[in-house]
């Protein structure tokens, strides 16, 4: 994989080429920093080339949607109904209940760039022809909704939101709504449930927000990042963000790096960067070396685990990582080094999905807390061997029978777990 990959080689990125140039603070979040830094730069003759425009770009660029289950978005875009009527107006909704475990990009873009987001609300709003448009933001995330909030109280001052938007004849208003420390408030249908103002219990689907969303509207929903990555993909083109990456793994991505390395960061990088070359370069490296690399979770917690083996030559992008039997996700590459206790570690992340989920179905209210009291035996010297056959077939009996994807995401660590550790949970038990 890495040596196909290196005909192609698209990083390290060059400081001209980010999209997100203030990921850091070190301008001002706020509006006249924003224009500084080339923010609705003749954003009234983008909006003038009106949504079709829009959406054929953005489908052209191939962006998959950057929240995690990587859903293109210019398909995404295109199952919302040709024309809204007075009685159907369309709904943007952006997705920032960030809360995936070692997920932390879209919350360095609301604190330092609110203003990309903003103006990706309005150019995606008029793409999917929505008048208005709720951010539902993670109710922890209390300073970055005072920031979100000032910004859009100084577009409206602007006349960048409201009425006429910069004089184009777009009206776009737009809402910023706050969770209230739920995770499962981060899944699409559960999330539209809390802002009506019920308790956050995922829906079945279909109907599919584009047909049934919030308000019973038709709906679009898509991540922060995705949303603010819209605006630089009008301005300099579908085939700037298909430079970077490969296809079907296109444009540049928010890489949240944690764990075991020196330099834990949030960094904006090319798809299919190797993950070595990605810790290396931007995080430090593993703490001891790259030798003393234990295994990765390359994208939250809802991902399975791979061993040091894997990330040697494995490359952070959507197929890269399917064929390593792992998925890209949030692209939150969490580390650890061989001082960690893999179990416990496992153990710790069922223990709060189990924590999280909603209790609607029986399968994920039941299971996630069988999964966690096997895992804590096997971390205690309690278990059985019968118990890790246990693991596999409540993990399985889980996957793919509940209603929303955290019943998957509490069944994949534990599938990853099987996959590499068996041996160790083996060795574990018997001792
Ligand atoms: P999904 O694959 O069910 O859906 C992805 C998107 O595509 C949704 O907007 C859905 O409405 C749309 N879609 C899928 N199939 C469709 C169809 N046939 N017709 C129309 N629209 C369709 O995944 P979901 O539940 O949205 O996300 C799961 C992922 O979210 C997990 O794999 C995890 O990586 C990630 N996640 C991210 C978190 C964060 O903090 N960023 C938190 C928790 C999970
Ligand atoms: Fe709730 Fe879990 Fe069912 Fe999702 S899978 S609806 S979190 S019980």
């Amino acid at each position: 994989i890495l040596s196909a990959s290196l005909s192609l080689k698209t990083w390290p990125m060059k400081d001209e080429d980010r999209i997100f140039t203030n990921i850091y603070g070190d301008d001002d979040p706020f509006l006249e920093g924003a224009l500084r830094r080339g923010d609705y730069y003749k954003i009234k003759e983008l909006l003038g080339k009106g949504s079709k425009w829009i959406q054929d770009e953005v489908t052209d660029s191939e962006i998959r949607g950057r929240g995690g289950a990587g859903f293109l978005t210019g398909r995404k875009w295109s199952f919302m109904p040709k024309n809204p009527t007075p009685e159907k107006p369309h709904i943007l909704v952006v997705n920032a209940d960030e809360s995936e475990p070692g997920t932390c990009k879209d919350r360095e873009i609301i604190r330092n760039d609110p203003h990309k987001l903003i103006e990706g609300c309005i150019l995606s709003g008029l793409a999917v022809k929505a008048h208005k448009g709720y951010i539902y933001i993670r109710g922890e995330f209390y300073n970055e909704y005072l920031v979100l909030q000032r910004a859009i109280d100084e577009a409206y001052a602007r006349g960048i939101l409201g009425k006429n938007v910069f004089g184009s004849g777009f009206d776009f208003d737009l809402y910023v709504h706050r969770g209230a420390g739920a995770y499962i408030c981060g899944e699409e249908s559960a999330l539209m449930e809390s802002i009506e103002g019920k308790p956050g219990k995922p829906r079945n689907k279909p109907p599919f927000p584009a047909q049934v969303g919030l308000f019973n509207l038709p709906t679009t929903v898509n991540n922060v990042e995705t949303i603010a990555s819209v605006p630089a993909i009008l301005r300099r083109g579908a085939s700037w963000f298909k430079s970077f990456g490969r296809p079907n793994n296109t444009g540049t991505k928010l890489y949240s790096i944690s764990g075991h390395v020196n330099n834990p960061c949030v960094v904006e990088e090319s798809m299919s960067i190797p993950l070595r070359e990605l810790i290396e370069r931007h995080a430090g490296g593993v703490k001891g070396g790259w030798d003393n690399l234990l295994a990765v979770i390359p994208g939250g917690s809802s991902v399975p685990i791979i061993p040091k083996i894997v990330c040697d030559d494995v490359l952070m992008d959507f197929d890269s990582l399917s064929e390593a039997h792992t998925s890209f996700g949030t692209a939150a590459v969490t580390v650890f080094d061989k001082s960690t206790d893999i179990v416990k570690a496992i153990a710790r992340i069922s223990r709060f999905y189990a924590i999280e989920s909603c209790g609607q179905c029986t399968p994920c209210r039941d299971g996630t807390i069988r999964l966690v009291d096997i895992l804590d035996r096997i971390v205690a010297g309690t278990a059985k061997k019968s118990d890790i056959d246990d693991l596999e077939v409540i993990a399985k009996s889980i996957m793919g029978h509940t209603v929303c994807a955290l019943g998957d995401a509490a069944a994949l660590p534990i599938e990853g777990l099987l996959r590499h550790y068996r041996g160790e949970l083996e060795a574990r038990i018997k001792k």
